[in-house]
């Protein structure tokens, strides 16, 4: 009798382990949020995960770069002095790897594309060198310079695993849904004033770091921001960024702007003076020019005003 238990028992515990073993091996065929049984988003390998070998030291010299600008490239930069101060960083959060936070989980998939800004097919260093010239107001990398090859060897490796032509949730910048009235700036002098000054400061000029190149926080407006050609000013770009990571830290799982305190907040900053880009050979097929470009002429009739600030009317929006 007891013997019967005996190989019972231990048939149970052996299949038990087996099947253990085998759920353990298998993974999960696509990471799905609990709560709302969507896919969850692209989140980019972290420092931990960088790859170590000797042949990988671009890699990580690229991560560097991007988290650490301003130290090799800005006006004290101990490579070349080229940039602005700010760190790609300050934009793309968390190296670019953070989901809704500028990512680029986009880029090594997509890569040389056509874009129609330039009306060229650009490959990623020509995509880099465009923040570089507005969103850091400076001067273009070489690309043969070891600081633009490991750039672009970080952005290949950070994207190796996204299918080609695809582009991962949560990758870029959220598009917000648009407001029935235009954005406005005197409402968001006051979201300024409450929820952003104690750290970008009362002229929008950011806080340098103590005894260090970069800035504790970056600066919004003012001759050490960007140019009137990047991404950030305009307006759908800085509001989509900002209500999912301002005030910082915050994150798209809870946002602590509603999508109309984003929006007025974008127009206040980006009526603030700062440097101006010379942006007439932008979108040379004007059709192209995406709703909130602030710059005529357009293919429409909506004035330079509306173009900024609203209202957009859904059917003839370009993204
Ligand atoms: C002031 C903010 C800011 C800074 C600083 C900045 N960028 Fe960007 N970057 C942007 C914005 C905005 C976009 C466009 C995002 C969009 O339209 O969805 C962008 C787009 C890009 C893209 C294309 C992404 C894609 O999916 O097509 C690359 C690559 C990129 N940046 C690299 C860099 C690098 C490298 C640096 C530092 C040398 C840098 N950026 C600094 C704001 C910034
Ligand atoms: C607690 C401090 C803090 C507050 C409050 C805060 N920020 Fe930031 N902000 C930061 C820091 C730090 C960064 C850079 C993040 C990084 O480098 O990882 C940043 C980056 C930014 C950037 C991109 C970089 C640049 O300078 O252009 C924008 C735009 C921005 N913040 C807008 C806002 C707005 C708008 C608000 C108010 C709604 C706000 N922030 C509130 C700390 C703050």
């Amino acid at each position: 009798m007891w013997q019967r238990y005996k190989w019972l028992l231990l048939l149970t515990v052996l299949v038990t382990t087996v099947m253990m073993a085998v759920l353990w091996k298998t993974p999960p065929p696509e990471t799905v949020n609990k709560v709302t049984g969507e896919a969850d988003c692209w989140t980019g390998a972290g420092a931990n995960q960088l790859p170590v070998g000797s042949e990988d030291s671009l890699i990580r010299y690229g991560r560097e770069l991007i988290v650490h600008t301003a130290q090799y490239l800005g006006p004290k930069g101990n490579v070349t002095q080229i940039s602005n101060g700010m760190n790609c960083q300050n934009c793309h959060l968390e190296a670019g790897t953070k989901p809704w936070g500028n990512n680029y989980g986009a880029v090594a998939a997509n890569y040389p594309k056509y874009r129609d800004r330039s009306g060229s097919i650009e490959s990623i260093e020509k995509r880099v060198n465009d923040c570089i010239e507005r969103s850091l107001n400076g001067q273009p990398l070489d690309s043969s310079s070891r600081e633009m090859r490991a750039l672009v060897a970080y952005l290949q490796w950070l994207g190796k695993d996204v299918p080609k032509g695809t582009s991962p949730k949560g990758s870029g910048i959220m598009q917000l849904p648009f407001l029935a009235r235009a954005a406005d700036p005197a409402k968001g002098a006051i979201v300024y004033i409450s929820t952003c000054q104690r750290c970008h400061g009362s002229n929008g000029e950011g806080q340098l770091k103590k005894n260090e190149t970069g800035y504790e926080y970056p600066p919004l407006w003012g001759p050490h921001s960007y140019n009137t050609g990047a991404g950030l000013f305009r307006l759908s770009r800085f509001a989509g960024f900002v209500k999912n990571n301002m005030p910082n830290p915050c994150n798209y799982h809870q946002p602590q702007l509603t999508d109309e305190q984003a929006w007025d907040v974008a127009a206040f900053v980006n009526s603030q003076p700062r440097p101006v880009k010379d942006t007439r050979n932008d979108w040379p097929d004007i059709r192209t020019k995406p709703f909130d470009h602030p710059f005529g002429p357009y293919a429409d009739s909506m004035s330079e005003q509306q173009h900024k600030f609203g209202p957009w009317k859904t059917a003839s929006t370009r993204l």
